[in-house]
């Protein structure tokens, strides 16, 4: 189905691009030219009002090859607009030189949004927070002399200024803009400066105007945002973000009410547990926000991706930015998310013609915490109405219209008529996706035709055969320097390498060594305030480790008498990213080092002479992209030689077979950072999460927090690396390692993730799906909603077809997905007349009714719970068409 759509778009784009050659015109090449305006209710694009929703998607947290396939699982779960921001620190890594390529290729991914017939937020910035290293500042910036970021200071205004009109400018040039026929219907400048405004007193203040003015002089043509600015001047629409957005109202009654964020998950660190937000909450919130006037909704993030290389943000963010998003890390549909989402949406688009005519909503209170709004147009054939139950607790009946709607706890009902219910917040037909991370045969064992003695007799492990470098400890290069003093890392580095090394030398007397042995003392290394990592070397010996974000160190070392060398490895682990005077924060240590315990006090190494040795040998000779360097010293490396710390290892490997998307299994490792074919895949870190604050259950009912509903206690944070399907070649594909504190590579392994079960929980009180319904047949009363019956639908993901039904029951069954059991009711037909529906296909649909089972036990209300199994389907066909050979 997916291979279809991006075929399908392939012709489109060709067909345009033919079409605009032949025509010799550039304009109109996605859309016929429209202009975007806005008044109190909605953004008015070409002459009418729109309620939109949104998919957050960044661009470069995922491969172009995968860009396709996102937006089009962003269009199939109703999307009309794509949002991202715009990553300055890729865009421009150095000074006025521009880098539009692979990930950063703007233009291609805008180009494809408007080929899907999609809209486009473009969120410049250009600070755009984003967990993104830097906030998605480039590290130059803080070196330009009397810079101050994010305030009326004239060097930071030049910069940002020329950014913004670069990409602005691009964007026109390649007709980009709505106007122009292009997607783009809407800008955002600055990101949240709300937040920290008053840090900059009046100044702050003069900035919002400033660029305010700057962005619109830009002559765009399409309406700008700023987000979380209740100071946003006229011209521009200030928008809401959080997890609820309903009641938000913005600074003008002439502006609409937009969303720019609505946070459906969250991001989490080294060492944290994995955030998780119930899809029955987060429907909930935005059936509030367009129950009470809202009128654009993005989802942050609805594809959340991989942080890639060194750009995931600090202090401390792990690797993936999967974010709990309806579509995963991998590109795949995360359901019930996805699913019960695409519900939603097509309820509230049902309701649009309403939403769209009302100028406000008729609100009537229906109970202490339930409430109405009903939106009509002057025409009274038209009117919508959300019905919401605000209690957490209890399932309420009340009145609307001269009947009784039945409404679970924290739940919106929406009426497109007013009168049927098609969708309700916290009713979930959507099925449940299992995903498993497993081993699949590489690719030339499928293509063999051995698949099953292949299967037997192949290994998960990436490899049995390891080369090994030693990094050195210490100073390694010509360019290692010595100054007197505490270097700030960031101003040493340039962030060009998390790494940086400071090495500094002590005298011990033999007085010294006899203080310490008669009065029983080991001396001390005390550093006032350090981050994100420091490692601890006396005369080449790690002794001790710390991290933390700005933290005080005290680490025991044993000194010889004579000369002892201090090394302390500092290492960033992506840079603070939120935030006032970014500029400021730096890395590396502030305040004194000081050895502590000596005969004669205490010795000072703040100010002693330094050596500094910016990033790794290795690091620097590309020892991860240049396979054939053999200079370079890699030797074989033997079972009985891990692990080891400070130390690269590279081996080959072949890709698994089908198209899955491809993991690396880093359990067995500590720290570091993997390469793949040269790409960088990003840090690793198997940082275990604490043993407590997950909870069995989650209760999706109240207010969601990102410390309610965790996963992952007591496991490392992120063991699987993701490795783009486009980074891969079918075998011989280099991995090389750096490994800061030892692991053993032998047991790294390469996996796929795949849907392996898919499940249905569908009540006879759900509603039908939502797609049975038109307008049109409301209004000419064609349908129902008693006349309809809810559908359980099941579907595995494409190349997999249903093997078995695991577990079926109409009746009462007990239990979630994966532990169904029959409850005391049970229709005896469940499994067969499942069996017959779903088996040896790869979708399936069945009736909830007693029409299909027969009524197992009257007056009492009937679920259908099934658990079906995915494999991958006979056919080899769609299996080895990659999107490349498409
Ligand atoms: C917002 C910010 C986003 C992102 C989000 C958390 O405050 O605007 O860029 O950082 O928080 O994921």
């Amino acid at each position: 189905m997916h291979n279809k759509s991006y075929k399908t778009l392939i012709w489109l784009q060709w067909l345009t691009t033919a079409l605009t050659v032949t025509a010799g015109v550039v304009s109109g090449e996605y859309f016929k030219p429209f202009n975007v305006s806005y008044d109190h209710r909605a953004l008015i694009i070409d002459g009418q009002r729109r309620m939109l929703i949104s998919a957050g998607i960044h661009y470069p947290r995922a491969t172009p090859e995968m860009w396709p396939d996102l937006i089009a699982k962003s269009k199939e779960g109703g999307a009309d607009v794509i949002q991202t921001y715009v990553f300055w620190s890729g865009h421009e890594p150095v000074r006025e030189q521009y880098n539009f390529e692979g990930r950063y290729d703007l233009v291609k991914f805008v180009k494809l949004v408007g080929a899907s017939g999609l809209y486009l937020h473009l969120r410049i910035g250009p600070y755009v927070c984003a967990e993104w290293n830097f906030g998605g500042f480039p590290v130059w910036l803080r070196d330009i002399p009397g810079i101050v970021f994010r305030t009326d200071n004239e060097q930071f205004k030049e910069e940002m200024k020329r950014f913004v009109k670069k990409i602005v400018d691009v964007m026109r040039e390649e007709s980009l803009f709505s106007w122009q026929g292009g997607p783009i219907i809407m800008l955002q400048i600055e990101n949240e400066y709300g937040n920290i405004e008053s840090s900059y007193g009046q100044k702050g203040k003069d900035y919002v105007k400033w660029a305010a003015k700057m962005a619109v002089g830009l002559g765009a043509g399409v309406p700008w945002v700023m987000c979380r600015q209740t100071d946003a001047p006229e011209n521009i629409i200030d928008a809401c973000n959080g997890y609820y957005c309903d009641g938000f109202k913005p600074n003008s009654n002439k502006k609409p009410v937009l969303w720019t964020e609505n946070w459906d998950g969250w991001y989490t660190t080294w060492g944290g547990r994995l955030p998780h937000r119930p899809v029955e909450d987060l429907a909930f919130a935005v059936a509030r926000f367009y129950q009470r006037g809202g009128s654009f909704q993005n989802y942050y993030m609805f594809f959340g991706g991989t942080n890639f290389g060194r750009t995931s943000g600090g202090p401390n963010y792990v690797t993936s930015y999967d974010y709990d998003a309806p579509i995963d890390e991998y590109g795949l549909l995360s359901q019930p998310k996805w699913g019960h989402l695409k519900d939603l949406h097509a309820a509230i688009k049902l309701c649009e013609p309403a939403l769209v005519a009302a100028e406000s909503a008729q609100y009537i209170k229906l109970g202490s915490m339930q409430e109405a709004h009903v939106y009509r147009g002057d025409n009274t054939s038209i009117c919508s109405a959300f019905l919401a139950n605000i209690d957490e607790h209890k399932t309420i009946t009340v009145q609307f219209l001269g009947q009784s709607y039945t409404l679970p706890p924290w739940s919106v009902s929406i009426l497109p008529d007013c009168k049927n219910v098609v969708f309700n917040t916290a009713k979930v037909v959507a099925q449940t996706s299992i995903k498993v991370v497993d081993f699949e045969p590489t690719s030339s064992a499928k293509s063999s035709g051995l698949e099953h003695l292949m299967i037997q007799t192949e290994s998960p492990l990436v490899s049995d055969s390891w080369m090994t470098l030693k990094e050195p400890i210490g100073a390694w290069g010509d360019d290692s320097f010595t100054v007197q003093g505490i270097l700030e890392h960031l101003n040493v580095t340039k962030d060009q390498t998390d790494y940086l090394w400071y090495i500094t030398r002590v005298y011990v007397s033999d007085e010294d060594i006899a203080h310490w042995k008669e009065n029983a003392i080991t001396p001390s290394l005390k550093i006032d305030s350090t981050r994100d990592v420091v490692r601890i070397f006396i005369n080449g010996q790690l002794i001790g480790s710390a991290r933390g974000d700005w933290v005080k160190v005290v680490q025991k070392v044993e000194l010889k008498q004579g000369y002892n060398d201090v090394m302390l490895l500092s290492e960033t682990v992506g840079l603070q990213n939120y935030g006032a005077f970014l500029e400021k924060d730096g890395a590396g240590f502030k305040g004194q080092i000081i050895l502590t315990g000596f005969k004669n006090g205490d010795v000072n190494l703040t100010y002693s002479q330094w050596t500094y040795q910016v990033g790794l040998k290795g690091e620097f000779q590309k020892i991860y992209a240049n396979d054939n360097d053999e200079s370079s010293g890699w030797t074989s490396l033997t079972h009985d030689k891990v692990p080891s710390i400070l130390t690269w290892y590279k081996t080959h490997f072949d890709s698994p077979g089908g198209k899955d998307p491809v993991v690396l299994d880093m359990s067995s490792m500590g720290k570091g950072q993997a390469w793949v074919n040269g790409h960088h895949i990003g840090r690793y870190w198997t940082l275990v999460a604490p043993k407590d604050g997950c909870q069995e259950t989650c209760n999706y009912r109240g207010a969601y927090n990102s410390d309610k509903c965790q996963t992952n206690c007591g496991k490392p944070t992120q063991i699987w690396y993701h490795i783009p399907r486009s980074w891969l070649k079918s075998s011989d594909n280099l991995l090389v390692l750096f490994e800061e504190t030892g692991g053993n590579p032998f047991e790294i392994s390469v996996k796929t993730v795949s849907v392996e079960t898919v499940c249905a929980h569908v009540s006879e009180d759900y509603y039908p799906p939502v797609k049975t319904w038109s307008q049109s047949s409301y209004i000419n009363g064609e349908l129902f909603a008693d006349q309809l019956n809810p559908v359980m639908e099941l579907q595995c993901e494409d190349g997999y077809t249903i093997e078995s039904i695991d577990f079926a029951s109409y009746g009462t069954p007990q239990g979630r997905c994966q532990s169904f059991s029959t409850g005391s009711c049970h229709a005896p037909t469940s499994t067969s007349i499942l069996t017959k529906a779903c088996e040896g296909k790869n979708s399936c649909k069945v009736e909830v009714s007693n029409s299909v089972f027969g009524d197992p036990c009257p007056r009492t209300v009937k679920t259908l719970a099934v658990e079906a199994r995915c494999k991958p389907s006979s056919s080899t066909t769609s299996w080895y068409t990659g999107l490349s050979e498409i």
